[in-house]
């Protein structure tokens, strides 16, 4: 027999460290260029808004846009994608894990070997602390990203173990990234450098909030992000190993390294895809791509909240910017990089919409360069603000 469940109302009463102080909410800084270029939106709230709602808000969606006649066309490139996109992941047995780059607690040598670490990454500025804490809880957000890719069309696991290549990429893939957040996350405890407690809380914060990427349930949409993702980390990954390098970690360079080295992967695997959009349905494709820059990418932490400030997100984002581990000129670069690499400029045989997104979208870099050339020009002296990653040190953002 049936349970059947009499509807009840009940209100629930949350603790009010789940709430943030309204009052300070949102405040609209003047100093971040870089994330307003990289879609970063605040809108004031809403006085009725449930405690347990995401701190930020975040824009009403549309759903669904792809029509089923174009939801088809992944079923229909399940074998291409068998091919040529599950290709790209890359083996368990062949993979790096997390312990091979980390002293090993079963070992005679793990007191020295922490010893060691702790004495390589003591001289690091805090600068780099903040942004390298930042990437770590961006991936660690993992549970999101899954999420996500599983409100696309035609493309996501519809069971959990769903046998379709769509869905045996979103799991692989899943499981690759989720040695980066495991990783960075070991070292920077190791480290003793950051405040690790802050950092779980945000962790925490950010995967209950989600993320707001504006796909739409659209597989078009959800593939130009991810493409525009992998190869944004695959960027910031390496500007760390760089950096970690100069400041005299050989070891932390190489972690930072081997994860990128992931990312490029993965970039490779989603561009391919959205080629082959760009293959059978070029004006959708071109469409799609317009419409995502006409949105901006918002970066996938862009939620992140400490507990403690209400623009973390922006702050963090201009350290980044600062040490030029990811910068606006990046994400021209990024789209510049993309439109060669779907050769946008030389399709044809267009409808007229799709001509015009086709000239947005190869002019769109040069725009995007010059706006954040005049955002530099006209930004105010520096401020300093206190992160609670680096147990509230204050650095200049
Ligand atoms: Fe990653
Ligand atoms: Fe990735």
């Amino acid at each position: 027999m049936a349970l059947k469940l009499q509807p009840m109302s009940m209100t629930v009463q949350l603790p009010s460290s789940f709430t943030r102080p309204r009052s300070r909410l949102f405040r609209s800084s003047h100093r971040v260029y870089m994330a307003s270029t990289l879609g970063i939106t605040s809108k004031e709230i809403p006085n009725d808004r449930k405690p347990y709602m995401p701190p930020k808000e975040v824009h009403v969606q549309k759903t669904h846009s792809l029509p089923p006649q174009k939801i088809e066309i992944f079923k229909s490139l399940e074998g291409w994608a068998e091919q040529n996109i599950l290709v790209h992941l890359k083996p368990v047995e062949k993979c790096w894990q997390p312990q091979d780059f980390l002293p090993d607690p079963a070992s005679e040598g793990f007191e020295e070997q922490v010893k060691e670490l702790r004495e390589r990454t003591k001289e690091i500025p805090d600068d780099y602390f903040v942004v390298l804490v930042g990437d770590m809880i961006t991936e660690e957000a993992l549970p999101t990203y899954q999420t996500m890719l599983n409100t696309l069309d035609g493309v996501r696991d519809e069971t959990g173990a769903s046998l379709t290549p769509w869905a045996i990429w979103t799991r692989a893939w899943t499981a690759e990234e989720n040695r980066h957040g495991d990783l960075l996350n070991k070292y920077l405890y190791l480290s003793g450098r950051v405040d690790m407690k802050q950092i779980e809380k945000t962790i925490q914060y950010l995967i209950g909030s989600g993320m707001d990427p504006q796909t739409e349930n659209n597989p078009y949409l959800g593939f130009i992000y991810t493409s525009f993702q992998e190869r944004a980390t695959f960027i910031s990954h390496g500007n760390t190993a760089r950096l970690a390098k100069e400041y005299g970690d050989f070891k932390l360079a190489q972690v930072c390294g081997i994860i990128a080295a992931d990312e490029k992967r993965h970039e490779t695997a989603y561009t391919k895809i959205v080629e082959k959009l760009f293959e059978i349905d070029p004006n959708g494709a071109v469409l799609a791509l317009a419409d995502m820059m006409r949105k901006k990418i918002s970066m996938p932490a862009h939620l992140m909240y400490d507990g403690q400030d209400d623009n973390l997100f922006e702050h963090y984002s201009t350290v980044a910017q600062r040490i030029g581990v990811y910068t606006a000129r990046d994400y021209a670069d990024i789209l510049e990089f993309l439109v060669q690499r779907w050769k946008v400029a030389a399709l044809t045989g267009l409808s007229g919409e799709g001509h015009k997104a086709q000239d947005f979208v190869c002019g769109l870099a040069p725009r995007i360069r010059k706006l954040e050339e005049r955002a530099q020009a006209r930004a105010k002296q520096a401020s300093l603000v206190p992160f609670s990653w680096i147990f509230g040190k204050k650095l200049s953002v």
